[in-house]
């Protein structure tokens, strides 16, 4: 088997497939308005499509699959999509992205039907302020999800929160609280620009650095990076089960390590989330016999993803917001 790799010598044993469009929460940096189901709008992979996509790159190397959304756990069938990725041979991990609102209900069975990691977004441990970041007051039962997810054995089971000037940049103490025992990994995500949030961005954007800083003069270390480890710089501490990663986009070498592809809830290919290019692989899911055709379209069109974004440059791409492509 020959590997997915680009110009650059960087191979993509990573895929993050979004399941569905429909988020919902209303977070402030992402659907502030909330999702506005439109009609006349594709429909979400099917099963049957989402399983040749994954056996298509299992064919090229796929090792890590992470679901993302919108919302993955409001697709009714996620228990099914689980368990049929799970089915691919040479799928390794399989990953989900969610903002917990089903959680403490559903997520046995997400283990259950083969969900190896779990990522939840929680930019926020005060009540309060959770509401007013993603409109919905639910950190409750988000925490009690997190609490029952940690007896199944998630192979890690992390925690992401976006940093945001003046709405959540005061939560270090209540955090070291939260991580002292638990063994979990928060992530700082630096606010990125897309095309729907430009004033936002302007008013909230908090550089990681002095975060970053302040982690090290309080004792935490920088972890070696995994080779195959995503785009976060991680630290530990003696004192914490906990870690804590911090995600800065706009950090130079962000995109060095770039392993991973995307493909959006109609199946188009992303070769970055910043990209101005979608490659619509959904004619070539129709049928079985389309997998030569779908892999050789995979080996092509990574021939041709850049070497980094443009967000420097004020270029978003495609993205109007990432909940049309899962972060
Ligand atoms: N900048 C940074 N992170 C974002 N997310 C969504 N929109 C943005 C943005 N503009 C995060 C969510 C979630 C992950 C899927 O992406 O909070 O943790
Ligand atoms: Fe929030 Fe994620 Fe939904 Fe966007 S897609 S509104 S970030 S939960």
């Amino acid at each position: 088997m020959t590997l997915l790799a680009d110009r650059f010598g960087r191979t993509f044993p990573y895929l993050r497939l979004s399941v569905i469009e429909a988020c919902n929460f209303r977070c402030t940096y992402c659907l502030p308005n909330g999702f506005q189901a439109r009609p006349g709008r594709p429909e979400p992979l099917s099963r049957e499509e989402i399983a040749r996509l994954l056996h298509g790159f299992a064919a090229v190397g796929l090792r890590k699959l992470r679901l993302t959304g919108g919302e993955p756990s409001l697709r009714r069938d996620l228990p099914e999509l689980i368990a049929s990725a799970a089915a691919v041979g040479g799928i390794e991990s399989i990953g989900l992205t969610t903002n917990g609102t089903l959680l403490d209900r559903r997520v046995t069975r997400w283990r259950e039907a083969g969900l190896t990691n779990l990522n939840v977004s929680v930019d926020c441990l005060d009540r309060e302020r959770f509401q007013t970041i993603t409109g919905h007051d639910r950190l409750p039962e988000i925490l009690r999800g997190i609490e029952l997810a940690r007896e199944l054995g998630f192979k890690a089971i992390k925690l992401n929160a976006v940093l945001l000037r003046d709405l959540n940049d005061d939560q270090m103490p209540a955090w070291r609280d939260y991580l002292r025992e638990r063994r979990v990994t928060l992530r700082f995500i630096e606010l990125m620009q897309t095309g729907d949030n430009r004033a936002y961005f302007e008013r909230h954007h908090l550089r990681a650095d002095g975060l970053e800083q302040q982690l090290q003069d309080e004792g935490w270390r920088l972890l070696p990076r995994a080779t195959d480890a995503g785009p976060a710089r991680e630290y530990a501490h003696a004192d914490f089960a906990g870690r804590i990663g911090v995600i800065a986009p706009y950090s130079k070498d962000f995109c060095a390590g770039c392993n991973r592809l995307r493909v959006t809830h109609t199946g188009d290919l992303r070769l970055c989330l910043f990209g101005n290019v979608g490659i619509p692989l959904r004619p070539l899911l129709q049928c079985d016999d389309d997998r030569p055709r779908l892999v050789s379209a995979l080996r092509t069109q990574l021939g041709l993803k850049a070497i980094g974004h443009r967000l420097h440059e004020g270029e978003t791409g495609l993205t109007p917001n990432l909940s049309t492509i899962g972060g």
